[in-house]
């Protein structure tokens, strides 16, 4: 692992990294499980991977954990999902803290059951002072619905006269979207093999490095994040320019 480790560029790190963490089911139905033991083992490689972010200094993880369509699952799962996820912030509350993390949201928390909302908020208020890396937890979140939101919003504000149709660019969108102060994806994993995006920061992930691999979510750990940060500084980001005007700025 040092080893591993050794090979990552301090000097080009991602600043934010953002996991679709998929293949609970499949994990669990392969060893003859039900879906939700799945979700349980999925705990221990949630706890590696932001305490592996953090180890190594990359200011930004989200994790997608629960999207708006995942309301439409058979309701004992949902009933399920949404108790563990009480009890795992019961549980790391008090880790989060000491270990200096700050705990944000994105998505419509309102919907979710009051004891997983007083959690959130507990740790969030607890947390928020906290400056040793951010972990965002996208709960009940779908980028259409945050990119519809954001519309509603800044289309309230023409109305009462408070906004210019002309002064609507980029960075008055971005303070619209759930992800206000947050920089954008520099780097997007999912695991389980499949390769689409399933409503996840569309409008954040547009120059991000997308990365998918073929390990189910709870197998994922510390060793496979490290090789992703490792892929992706092999990566030429390019922004629509070519390599030589890359090369030049670099020299
Ligand atoms: C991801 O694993 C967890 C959530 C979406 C909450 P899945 O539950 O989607 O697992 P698969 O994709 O069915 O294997
Ligand atoms: C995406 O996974 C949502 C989360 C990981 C929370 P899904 O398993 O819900 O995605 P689809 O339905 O296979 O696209
Ligand atoms: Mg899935």
């Amino acid at each position: 692992m040092k080893e591993l480790k050794s090979k990552i560029n301090k000097n080009a790190l991602p600043k934010h990294v953002a996991i679709i963490m998929d293949g609970n089911g499949r994990w669990a139905k392969s060893r003859g499980e039900e879906r939700t033991y799945g979700h349980r083992n999925g705990i221990q490689a949630v706890r590696d991977v932001v305490y592996a972010c953090q180890e190594i200094q990359i200011p930004y993880l989200t994790l997608y954990t629960f999207s708006t369509e995942n309301w439409k699952r058979p309701q004992d799962e949902v009933a399920t999902l949404m108790q563990l996820l009480a009890e795992t912030l019961t549980e790391e509350a008090d880790d989060l803290y000491t270990k200096g993390l700050r705990l944000r949201i994105i998505g419509d928390i309102n919907k979710m059951p009051p004891i997983v909302k007083e959690q959130l908020y507990h740790i969030m208020d607890l947390t928020r002072n906290n400056t040793g890396g951010n972990l965002i937890l996208a709960l009940n979140y779908g980028a259409q619905a945050e990119i519809i939101q954001a519309v509603q919003s800044i289309a309230k504000d023409v109305k009462n006269g408070e906004l210019n149709i002309e002064d609507i660019d980029h960075s008055l969108f971005e303070d619209h979207l759930y992800t206000k102060d947050i920089p954008p994806v520099d780097l997007m994993i999912r695991t389980s093999g499949e390769v689409r995006i399933s409503n996840f920061l569309l409008w954040q992930i547009a120059y991000a490095e997308l990365q998918f691999l073929d390990i189910l979510w709870p197998d994922f750990t510390k060793k496979d994040f490290f090789n992703c940060i490792i892929q992706y500084q092999e990566k030429e980001r390019r922004y629509g320019k070519i390599s030589e005007q890359i090369e030049a700025k670099k020299a």
